[in-house]
């Protein structure tokens, strides 16, 4: 999970920053603000903390603070971002004046900065100002807006703090995360499916839910609106993911059917059961009696043959293939018959790799014919590989 620092400076639009922290939230990163003093007149820590879930850090010397805080703040951060960034902020930064937690902290941080300056035009305007920025641009530090409109101070012009929504897209871009993905509606299923045999037991499988939800944390963070329909998981609903609790394959697949009309993207990872048990029984089947118990099975819906079935044009339908030998061969027909855009193929018994692993290793099949085996990497780099080729699907669909 990647950390983002925000830096809230005494400015009247600290009270946008609230915004931003909880659109960064929103796309799973894990927020953590530092505010100086004068930003403490104008929004209180209390609504950072309880949008970020985090602890506010506001003084060098703060009673129960971590000893050196500035320095854990500095080197734990991916990427600072300060919003608002006051004039004086700016200078001191320039300047490298160390005279508080937020501007020691920008000094020892070795992340990449971005400033989203907020102030009066005339103070915008003065050459002091212009000349600060010219040496944070040439130190790499990345400056979003200001724009022009209506300030606080009553006045009309440029000085307005950008819109919260762009800094957390700068924040994507800053991260090499800016993507054709933000705001696209998408729809991963993952996790296996159970299918009740009595009250007590049931048919499953090895799925873990760790590819899917892995995929649809990269996606919220690469800003798209993210419906994760889970089967039965361990794991805690990724920041940012709206996730459908399902258990067997017929609910999943009434929840799926139904979203899928609005989602641009649909990533089917869920390991769904292929057969189910004719009938549930109503009470736990006994032991007494028998020395053998036979189970009549049927087959379970093809979600994703009835997706493939029904998708439109602009959508991009993506499966998962996976095998325990001829890999290859089964994932190329599974393509075609279920007719997704892409496949990722993977051999579940090779070992360190496929269910319950946090690696994986993947062939990408496209319905263009092109085939990229991929290495064994972590899951959430294969996650952030397959949006990397979704993103190019998208984008080869809207330039037709
Ligand atoms: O969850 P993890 O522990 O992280 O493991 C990840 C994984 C191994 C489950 C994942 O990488 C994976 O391979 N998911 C697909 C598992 C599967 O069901 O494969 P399949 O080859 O049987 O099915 C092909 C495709 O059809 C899949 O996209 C599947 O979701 C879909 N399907 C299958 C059966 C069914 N009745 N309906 C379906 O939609």
């Amino acid at each position: 999970m990647n950390n983002v620092l925000l830096g809230v400076s005494g400015g009247i639009a600290a009270y946008k920053a609230v915004d931003l922290a909880r659109r960064l939230v929103q796309r799973g990163f894990q927020v953590k603000v530092v505010m100086s003093e004068n930003a403490t007149r104008l929004v209180g820590p209390a609504t950072f903390r309880a949008v970020t879930s985090n602890p506010v850090a506001l003084s060098l010397f703060a009673e129960g603070g971590a000893p050196m805080e500035h320095i854990s703040l500095a080197r734990e951060a991916d990427v600072v971002v300060v919003a608002p960034a006051t004039a004086n902020i700016i200078a001191k930064m320039a300047h490298g004046l160390a005279d508080d937690l937020l501007s020691t902290t920008l000094l020892a941080t070795r992340a990449p900065v971005l400033v989203a300056p907020a102030m009066n035009r005339e103070m915008w305007s003065h050459p002091a100002t212009i000349h600060n920025l010219e040496i944070l641009k040439e130190r790499g530090v990345v400056v979003v807006g200001p724009e022009s409109g209506p300030l606080a101070c009553g006045e009309e012009g440029e000085g307005r703090m950008s819109d919260p929504e762009a800094i957390a897209e700068a924040v994507l871009h800053v991260l090499g995360m800016g993507s054709l993905l933000s705001g696209v509606q998408v729809l991963v299923t993952a996790g296996g499916t159970r299918e009740p045999i009595d009250p007590v037991r049931f048919i499953g499988n090895r799925s873990s839910g760790k590819m899917g939800y892995a995929l649809a944390a990269t996606a919220a963070r690469m800003g798209a609106k993210v419906c994760l329909v889970s089967g039965p998981s361990a794991l805690a609903c990724p920041g940012g993911v709206d996730r459908v609790l399902v258990e067997t394959a017929e609910e999943m697949r009434r929840e799926v059917v139904s979203r899928a009309p609005s989602s641009r993207v649909v990533v089917m990872a869920a390991a769904v059961a292929d057969f189910m048990p004719a009938e549930a029984v109503g009470e736990k089947i006994k032991r007494a009696g028998r020395d053998k118990l036979t189970l009549e099975l049927v087959r379970t819906p093809d979600i994703l043959a009835e997706l493939g079935a029904t998708k439109k044009d602009e959508q991009v339908l993506v499966g998962f293939a996976a095998e325990t030998g001829d890999l290859v061969e089964k994932a190329r027909a599974k393509m075609r018959e279920k007719k997704v855009d892409m496949m990722v193929a993977n051999d579940v018994s090779s070992p360190g790799s496929g269910f319950d692993s946090d690696y994986n290793r993947a062939l990408l099949l496209f319905a263009g014919g092109r085939e990229v085996q991929l290495d064994l990497m972590p899951k959430t780099d294969l996650a952030a590989r397959i949006w990397e080729e979704v993103s190019s699907l998208l984008e080869g669909k809207a330039g037709r």
